[in-house]
């Protein structure tokens, strides 16, 4: 695990576009990347959108989403294709929208398997790109739910309380992710963040970071003010 402690929420957003585009670069051999929603990765994605990959072979997807139609404003690809997507031919595959949150997760995990490597375990992101909130979920996976126990699916839905129906990346899909990438910024952060690193930690963030093949965490001074 690598930490790597920017002074400033501006300088963590190029530390992040920068890190997320060498691993998207030409020499790198990978071309998928999930990305997270929320408002911490905006900034990056906006940078992201400067940078010259090679876009037309770049495939990217959410690694969760509010059970909302994209033109929502609380969609995670609707804040991708602002920041990013609107302005580069990458192509963003989004989760189809179906009544029944279920339904969509599953039409989606169906989808992932068409786009993503297949591996031994099963699809093999190359990279993932994912936040923690302030109770220590990712993605969409939140504390006690029922999504953590989905370990034989690869993108579920399930119901937060509080927050209405979610559709995620599961555990397992995330830790067969080649490259694992997780943005963190505000002094909000500091408590949860200090918190999901420590060993027994088993919140969500804590597992998926734990159980990910080499976990690179960029976090802002404010963030790591704890640490
Ligand atoms: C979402 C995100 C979620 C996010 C965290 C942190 O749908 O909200 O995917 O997992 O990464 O909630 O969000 P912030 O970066 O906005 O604090």
């Amino acid at each position: 695990m690598v930490i790597r402690i920017l002074p400033n929420a501006d300088a963590l957003a190029d530390a992040a576009a920068d890190e997320i585009a060498q691993r998207l670069s030409p020499a790198s051999g990978g071309r998928d990347v999930g990305l997270a929603g929320g408002s911490t990765p905006q900034a990056a994605y906006r940078r992201l959108a400067e940078r010259p990959l090679p876009w037309s072979e770049v495939h990217a997807w959410m690694t969760d989403e509010r059970h909302v139609p994209i033109d929502h404003p609380e969609s995670n690809a609707g804040m991708a294709g602002r920041a990013l997507f609107d302005h580069v031919p990458a192509t963003l595959h989004t989760v189809p929208w179906h009544e029944a949150a279920m339904e969509a997760a599953a039409a989606f995990e169906r989808h992932l398997a068409s786009i993503l490597p297949l591996g031994p375990a099963g699809i093999e992101p190359w990279l993932v790109v994912l936040g923690v909130g302030e109770d220590g979920h990712t993605a969409s996976l939140f504390p006690g739910s029922p999504a953590l126990d989905a370990v034989d699916r690869d993108f579920v839905a399930a119901d937060v309380p509080g927050r209405g129906w979610r559709l995620t990346a599961t555990t397992g899909l995330l830790s067969r992710a080649r490259h694992t990438v997780f943005i963190v910024a505000g002094a909000h952060k500091a408590e949860i963040l200090t918190t999901v690193l420590s060993d027994e930690c088993d919140l969500p963030a804590a597992r998926v970071a734990r159980e990910a093949r080499d976990p690179l965490w960029l976090v802002d001074g404010e963030a790591a003010r704890l640490l």
